[in-house]
């Protein structure tokens, strides 16, 4: 029986990224549809679950992606709403990559060192990664979590959807419109994770280097300029100044093996639910 997923977009246009890595996840065919919302996805869900024998279901699954991960998560509570008894089908939210990529990032900066009881920043942390991974280093145990913006208003309101969301209260929001503000918030933290924009700088090399408190820094941004300079996007787990540094690419190859896993598992059940906490788990398994 052929493995379909279904890929809801909350965009206008369904991320081919997910489309390819489902394929190479084990889905095949990917009915891939865009511009969706809690209002219109009804007829697709229930296309979804009412198609196949309750033996078989397993064999269709749900992945939710686009790039407003608010949207994405509304999506996700919409398409459960449809569920009852087992008339349901396993299900993905990785709005941007933001759970895969941030699961990958903390993954991986839990193998260089300890993230419990230390003071952690995302520097411009409000998108779907940055906002993500502030949810995992808080549920490590990180003391506080700042996550910044160029505009406080923005900073908060990341907080509030984690603290509504996941009931984590240790992520605080700080205005930084500016490299040396940046570096500023940095001043006595231990862990820094980037997750800018593609191609925003957001510190230099001088902003981190001779800091002495900093112990652990990923990057999540790709593209140069990096969004933080002075580390190389290669870099998996290096020693830079006293530091140990994950660049993009470094942590990426667990982030797409990551996102393939969590692809072909969904095919294994038509129960699982794969949110940020799921997502992290299997990443922690497989760092
Ligand atoms: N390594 C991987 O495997 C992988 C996978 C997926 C994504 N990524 C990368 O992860 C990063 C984060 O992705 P995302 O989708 O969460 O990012 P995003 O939503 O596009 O951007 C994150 C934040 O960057 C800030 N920003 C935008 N332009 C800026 C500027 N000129 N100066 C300073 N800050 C600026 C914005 O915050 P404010 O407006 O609040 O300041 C925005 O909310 C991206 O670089 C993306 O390419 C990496």
């Amino acid at each position: 029986m052929k493995k379909l997923l279904i890929q809801l977009d909350t965009d206008t246009y369904p991320a081919t990224f997910d489309t390819v890595v489902a394929y190479d996840g084990g889905a095949d065919p990917v009915l891939a549809y865009g511009g969706l919302t809690p209002d219109s996805v009804a007829p697709l869900v229930e296309g979804a679950i009412f198609t196949r024998a309750p033996k078989d279901k397993k064999n269709t699954a749900i992945f939710i992606g686009g790039s407003n991960v608010a949207a994405g998560e509304a999506l996700l509570n919409a398409v459960k709403k449809k569920f009852f008894a087992d008339f349901r089908v396993s299900v993905m939210l990785d709005s941007n990559g933001s759970n895969t990529t941030a699961a990958a990032a903390v993954a991986k900066l839990r193998t260089s060192g300890e993230l419990a009881g230390k003071r952690a920043v995302v520097l411009a942390g409000t998108g779907p990664v940055g906002q993500r991974a502030a949810v995992m280093l808080a549920r490590e145990g990180a003391s506080e979590v700042r996550i910044t913006s160029r505009r406080l208003e923005s900073a908060e309101r990341a907080c509030r959807d984690i603290q509504v969301r996941f009931g984590v209260t240790a992520v605080v929001p700080v205005e930084a419109d500016s490299h040396d503000a940046r570096a500023q918030v940095i001043q006595d933290a231990q862990i820094v994770i980037a997750a800018g924009a593609t191609g925003v700088e957001l510190l230099e090399a001088r902003h981190w280097q001779d800091n002495p408190n900093i112990e652990l820094i990923a990057d999540a941004n790709a593209t140069p300029p990096l969004g933080i300079g002075g580390i190389d996007m290669l870099d998996r787990g290096v020693e830079r100044h006293g530091k140990i540094v994950w660049g993009a690419l470094g942590f990426g190859a667990l982030k797409l093996a990551l996102q393939r896993a969590c692809v072909a598992k969904l095919f294994e059940t038509n129960k699982l639910v794969l949110d940020a906490e799921e997502v992290f788990a299997i990443a922690k398994e497989m760092a």
